[in-house]
């Protein structure tokens, strides 16, 4: 479904993304793990269209996506959340999902009221989807942590993606929201057959939902296989799971 070979980007002349490559079929769950400044969030900017590569290419169902923008790469099929929180905190829970779904659709929130209506049961669905139904009308930056990054999802959903990119789904959530998010991401790829593609310092999650790992280290893609695989490697134990790695 995905497919990357031999993608660079330099930030004035430092690496950040160095020859990665990167393959994903349909319905697989990707992990991608590795310390920080690894290159994790770049290489998803550049999957997303936030970034451009330098070279390198990225093909998504047979097309070349490589080097468009964001927007457009999103109606392809590739739905995303970042690693910092991306909600407009004044409006509801249920508006920041419909806006995502009205921009799908090519509407606006305030341009066209009637698709606002329409847009209502697919916005209700989306929030059922990932457990926010009775939180729709709290005003977002009311939310606690845990909620705002699940509703990061819900907005990536909005977009209806073949393809969901999540940037650390769980960091700083406490172990029952990330227990809960370890499901939620269960049921996106079973129950809605999402092909997902996420990085995450939690190994437990890791482990324990993704079908294949890769391990990024100074830009580069070093290691990609099987859990089994990656948790054998001893260069991986000792250098980026700190010998902490869940039997
Ligand atoms: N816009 C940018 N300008 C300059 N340097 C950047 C930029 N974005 C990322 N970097 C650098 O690229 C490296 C990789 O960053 P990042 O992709 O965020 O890593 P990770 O997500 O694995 O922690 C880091 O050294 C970071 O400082
Ligand atoms: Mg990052």
């Amino acid at each position: 479904m995905l497919r990357i070979t031999g993608l660079n980007k330099s930030f004035d002349g430092f690496q950040a993304v160095a020859d990665a490559s990167l393959d994903i079929e349909k319905g697989e769950v990707v992990a991608v793990i590795g310390p920080n400044g690894a290159g994790k969030t770049t290489l998803f900017n550049l999957i997303t269209g936030q970034l451009t590569p330098d070279s390198g290419e990225i093909w998504f169902r047979e097309e070349n996506i490589t080097g468009l923008p964001a927007h457009v790469i999103s109606r392809k099929g590739i739905g995303r959340s970042f690693q910092i929180v991306n909600v407009f905190d004044r409006l509801t829970v249920f508006e920041n999902v419909q806006i995502a779904v009205l921009a799908r659709r090519g509407n606006t929130l305030n341009l066209f009221r009637p698709a606002r209506s329409m847009a209502v049961k697919e916005t209700g669905d989306v929030l059922a989807n990932v457990g926010l139904s009775e939180k729709r009308t709290m005003t977002s930056g009311m939310l606690s942590h845990g909620d705002r990054k699940v509703l990061e999802i819900a907005i990536a959903l909005g977009s209806r993606p073949e393809l969901l990119i999540l940037d650390e789904p769980t960091a700083g959530m406490s172990p029952d929201e990330t227990a809960a998010t370890l499901d939620l991401m269960t049921r996106l790829s079973g129950d809605l057959g999402l092909t997902i593609l996420f990085c995450e310092h939690d190994m437990g999650l890791v482990f324990s939902i993704a079908n294949r790992i890769t391990v990024m280290n100074h830009g580069a893609t070093i290691i990609q296989g099987l859990p089994e695989d990656v948790r054998r490697n001893r260069q991986v134990q000792k250098a980026y799971l700190g010998g902490d790695v869940p039997c």
